[in-house]
């Protein structure tokens, strides 16, 4: 294992990894979630006080989900966070991506990179054969993220999900891994 990526990492690339976040996380993660809150408040919530943080902790254990912390190789800065929700195994085989980037790591590439491998996670170990990413039409950056990662506009929801108490529209983006597979290697 290359120096500074932890045992518990599932997946590696050359800047970062995804590992599962840790009790130990709490302080670090609170931070990056207070300070990227001008970022995230659009668009996600994310947990700001230690109970939270502990109810979120204990939601990454469930079997039908996957959350995991993107951190830097160098120094295990955490520059992100990848969540796979609801996770459905049987004819579908698929589950929904949640993300967001720590504000001082954003526009780096580093979520694309976390994304890329997040992907590969997703349908080699995990054998997966579609990920779903809804997203509000103005949220260009979510936009590019998914669209640099392959995954296509497949239609429109109206009112799809509550996001900060109203409830907002969304364009469902999805990759297959037969789309995935005929892509060029990134
Ligand atoms: C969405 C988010 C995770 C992107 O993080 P980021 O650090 O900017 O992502 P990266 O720097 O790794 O860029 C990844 C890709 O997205 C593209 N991108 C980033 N911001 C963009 C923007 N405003 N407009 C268009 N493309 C954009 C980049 O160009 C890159 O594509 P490329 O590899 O083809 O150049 C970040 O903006 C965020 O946390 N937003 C708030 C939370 C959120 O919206 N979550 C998703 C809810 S659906």
């Amino acid at each position: 294992m290359p120096l500074g990526i932890p045992s518990s990492a599932v997946a590696r690339g050359p800047r970062v990894h995804l590992r599962p976040p840790r009790a130990s996380d709490e302080r670090g993660l609170l931070r990056v979630a207070r300070r990227s809150r001008v970022l995230h408040r659009p668009w996600v919530s994310t947990p700001t006080t230690p109970s939270a943080y502990a109810t979120w902790l204990e939601g990454a254990a469930a079997p039908n989900r996957v959350r995991l912390l993107l951190c830097r190789n160098d120094g295990g800065e955490i520059a992100g966070y990848f969540a796979l929700n609801e996770i459905v195994r049987g004819a579908l085989q698929s589950a929904y991506l949640g993300y967001w980037a720590n504000a001082a790591c954003a526009g780096q590439g580093l979520m694309g990179e976390g994304l890329r491998i997040l992907v590969r996670h997703a349908f080699r170990a995990l054998r997966l054969h579609r990920l779903e990413a809804n997203i509000q039409p103005d949220n260009a950056a979510s936009i590019g993220l998914v669209r640099s990662c392959g995954f296509a506009r497949e239609g429109f929801s109206p009112r799809y999900l509550k996001v900060a108490g109203r409830w907002a529209d969304h364009d469902r983006w999805a990759l297959t891994i037969e789309a995935w597979r005929a892509r060029p290697p990134c």
